[in-house]
């Protein structure tokens, strides 16, 4: 299986040409940003890079992970998220696994093992996952699982590998139950413009309640459940100016589809986090 997602080409092709502002801004984390008061957001890419990390680290902390631990961050992108917790613990295996191999090359040279951690990259798919069962404590999977072929195989992975007791913490796009039927009647006028940037998202018409369902299912049992939609909001302006640098007029009429739905409270950002059961 390889999959290839446009933008991560754009952005790719921006590294290679040495764009500073992509770098900057996507050269690490390549998802949204987290600002506790969003209008302390100054609108520059500076501001961007230090909420994209700070965007990480409420996911990981969510998933409280402890010196010593083993480490799964699935779908790792250019490993900014493992970087994070290369910086901040001790003595962590961390395992940062993508789809993509270009990623995981650039994710190499960009994380040096620091304070006794180790670090490996594997190229694989998050839903078929390439590990001994529990192997893992705490499992990482940011902004990336509405990307997986299927949540309900990710997350019956996650539970094969993750030991007892452990902890799987992801953020994701969730609709709001009562806007479901809303998004499948618009998606019957949609031009393909957000598959054409994004690539296939074929399953972001998750919600809260269909995670919970879910979870239970499969032995999980969700702990966190933290709707951060306000503080991710500076993000949209921040895409916005980068489209038009790159007169990537589509994309920006994306992103500003984005806000609006952001906005409005029809597309949640939220934060959880699920233990395994043992019984
Ligand atoms: C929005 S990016 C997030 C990257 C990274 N987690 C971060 O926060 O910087 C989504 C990531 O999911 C990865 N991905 C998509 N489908 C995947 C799959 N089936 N298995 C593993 N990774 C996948 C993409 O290659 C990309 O790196």
């Amino acid at each position: 299986m390889d999959i290839k997602l446009p933008y991560f080409d754009m952005i790719l092709d921006a590294i290679a040409r040495n764009d500073r502002p992509t770098i900057d801004a996507f050269g690490t984390h390549v998802h949204w940003g987290y600002w506790a008061d969003p209008k302390q957001a100054d609108g520059s890419i500076a501001d961007f890079a230090i909420a994209a990390q700070r965007l990480s680290e409420c996911v990981y902390e969510a998933a409280q992970i402890q010196d010593g631990d083993r480490v799964l961050d699935a779908g790792c992108g250019f490993g900014g998220t493992t970087a994070c917790l290369n910086e901040r613990y001790h003595d962590l295996r961390i395992t940062g696994l993508n789809i993509d191999q270009r990623q995981l090359d650039r994710a190499a040279t960009l994380v040096t093992p620091a304070h006794n951690n180790t670090i490996d990259w594997v190229c694989a798919n998050a839903c078929e996952l390439p590990f001994e069962g529990h192997s893992f404590d705490r499992i990482l999977a940011v902004e990336c699982i509405f990307h997986f072929p299927s949540r309900e195989q990710f997350l019956r992975e996650v539970k094969r590998v993750l030991k007892p007791g452990g902890t799987l913490a992801l953020s994701d796009f969730t609709l709001q139950p009562i806007t479901v039927p809303l998004f499948k009647f618009l998606s019957l006028f949609s031009n393909g413009s957000v598959e054409r940037l994004y690539g296939d998202v074929g399953s972001t018409d998750f919600t809260i309640p269909a995670y919970e369902r879910l979870a239970k299912t499969i032995g999980l049992a969700i702990e966190t459940n933290r709707d951060i939609t306000c503080n991710t909001l500076p993000t949209y302006p921040i895409l916005k100016q980068i489209c038009r640098q790159f007169e990537l007029t589509e994309a920006e009429s994306v992103a500003a589809g984005q806000e609006l739905v952001s906005t409005f409270g029809l597309v949640r950002y939220v934060v959880l986090s699920f233990r395994t059961l043992t019984v």
